[in-house]
């Protein structure tokens, strides 16, 4: 415990978390000229060693590109302008190109996406704070919040006119709702995902996403180098039930053989199990408090879509604050739950969707497989069916 008294500190947005949602918030308000200081409780070197979905949306892209940060993505990023169903042997493309009227998708790492930001705020002078411990909100329902924290053995004290919290699903920021306001919608699916990362070529150059009475397969890519696969798996799974040759043998087992005759299998550098749940808590705000990305949802990475959703809060709680500064206009911070909450629960659907679509149930019986089933017959089948997915998954207007 510290005694000492509190180091202040002022800004105008204090933001709890320097994953993605939280550094994205800073640097949109930096450029409007509305100042921000971040609180991470991890060091720099964990924040950037995490590995997550990779998959950005049109509208993600294009608002990263606006905000400057467009060079990178541009460069490695791997522009898709399909994505392919397997199911009952069979591999069937959607064309979200076509079907969306010029809307694709990159494949992108969030490490990169993390990485990008970090140097734009460096090279901007922003402050940020790392290993700060016990980040505490205080009066957030007043018009003069504040965070308190410790860092390298010292408390401080970080006034501010709003705070953002932006700091995950384990985060300070949502608990301070009190629970008698607070709703939580939680579904947990029945299975996790093992993730391996391989320097091996992906299988194909666009991302397949396939069904089998075993179990899901998603392949999917880094690079033209470098693989990344996910297999459905036993909630209670650990990474060591998955040594490489059971993974590659199961995954070549749930694709159709044109597409297991070409994976090139290869020593694993990274391998995870993450449980699959969909998660949202209303509302996404309490006072001058609001709440961004993973903070106030979760959703399955079935479509890719939690970084998506981390950056569409963040446009209209960035635009919300500068509207407030530039015009003294509120309306956007009023509506702020609303909207995030819309966009929220559609990419919830979606996950939720795909997710069912394409798993293996394990109690669920044949009833639900041949239903199933004549789902995706139905949607690789139908220009309308299609549509719909293809709006959906190269993200919907934010
Ligand atoms: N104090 C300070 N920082 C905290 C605290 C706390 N009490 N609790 C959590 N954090 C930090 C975490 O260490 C993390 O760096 O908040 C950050 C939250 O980052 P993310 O979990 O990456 O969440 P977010 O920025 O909303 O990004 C969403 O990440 O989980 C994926 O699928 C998700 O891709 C999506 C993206
Ligand atoms: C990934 O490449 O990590 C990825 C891609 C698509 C998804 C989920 C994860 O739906």
């Amino acid at each position: 415990m510290t005694k000492a008294p509190a180091h202040r500190m002022k800004t105008t947005v204090g933001i709890i978390g320097g994953g993605p949602a939280g550094l994205l918030l800073s640097h949109l308000l930096d450029r409007a000229g509305v100042d921000s200081v971040i609180l991470e409780r991890q060091t720099r070197a964990y924040v950037l060693s995490r590995i997550r979905a990779g998959v950005l949306e049109q509208g993600t892209c294009d608002l990263l590109r606006a905000a400057g940060l467009g060079d990178r993505l541009d460069q490695e990023g791997l522009r898709h302008s399909g994505v392919n169903l397997a199911f009952q042997g069979k591999v069937a493309r959607i064309d979200l190109e076509a079907l969306t009227g010029g809307k694709v998708v990159t494949v992108y790492g969030q490490t990169k996406v993390t990485e990008d930001l970090y140097n734009a705020r460096d090279s901007a002078g922003a402050r940020m704070v790392h290993e700060a411990k016990d980040v505490q909100p205080h009066d957030i329902e007043t018009e003069a919040p504040y965070l308190t924290f410790e860092h390298e053995g010292l408390a401080h004290r970080l006034d501010c006119d709003f705070i953002a919290s932006c700091d995950g699903h384990h985060g300070i920021g949502r608990q301070m709702i009190p629970s008698s306001s607070r709703n939580e919608f939680e579904l947990r699916y029945p299975f996790g995902w093992i993730g391996v990362l391989a320097k091996t070529p992906p299988p194909n150059e666009e991302l397949i996403y396939a069904s089998h009475q075993r179990g899901f397969v998603l392949c999917s890519m880094r690079s033209e180098t470098i693989s990344r696969y996910y297999l459905q798996a036993a909630l209670q799974d650990t990474p060591e039930d998955w040594p490489d040759d059971r993974f590659w043998d199961e995954l070549k087992q749930r694709l159709p053989s044109e597409v297991s005759a070409t994976v090139i299998e290869g020593p694993s550098i990274e391998k995870s199990i993450t449980p699959l749940r969909s998660f949202v808590s209303e509302p996404l705000s309490n006072g001058r408090m609001f709440l961004a990305g993973d903070a106030g949802h979760i959703v399955p990475p079935t479509g890719a879509k939690g970084l998506n959703l981390a950056v569409s809060d963040v446009k209209y709680l960035s635009d919300a604050l500068i509207a407030y500064y530039r015009h003294g206009d509120e309306t956007g911070l009023k509506s702020y739950d609303r909207l995030a909450l819309s966009r929220v629960w559609k990419a919830a659907r979606f996950s939720w969707h795909l997710t069912t679509l394409m798993h293996h149930f394990p109690d669920e019986g044949a009833f639900r497989e041949k239903v199933q089933k004549a789902e995706l017959d139905y949607l690789v089948g139908s220009k309308a069916a299609m549509t719909a997915f293809a709006e959906n998954y190269v993200g919907l207007p934010l």
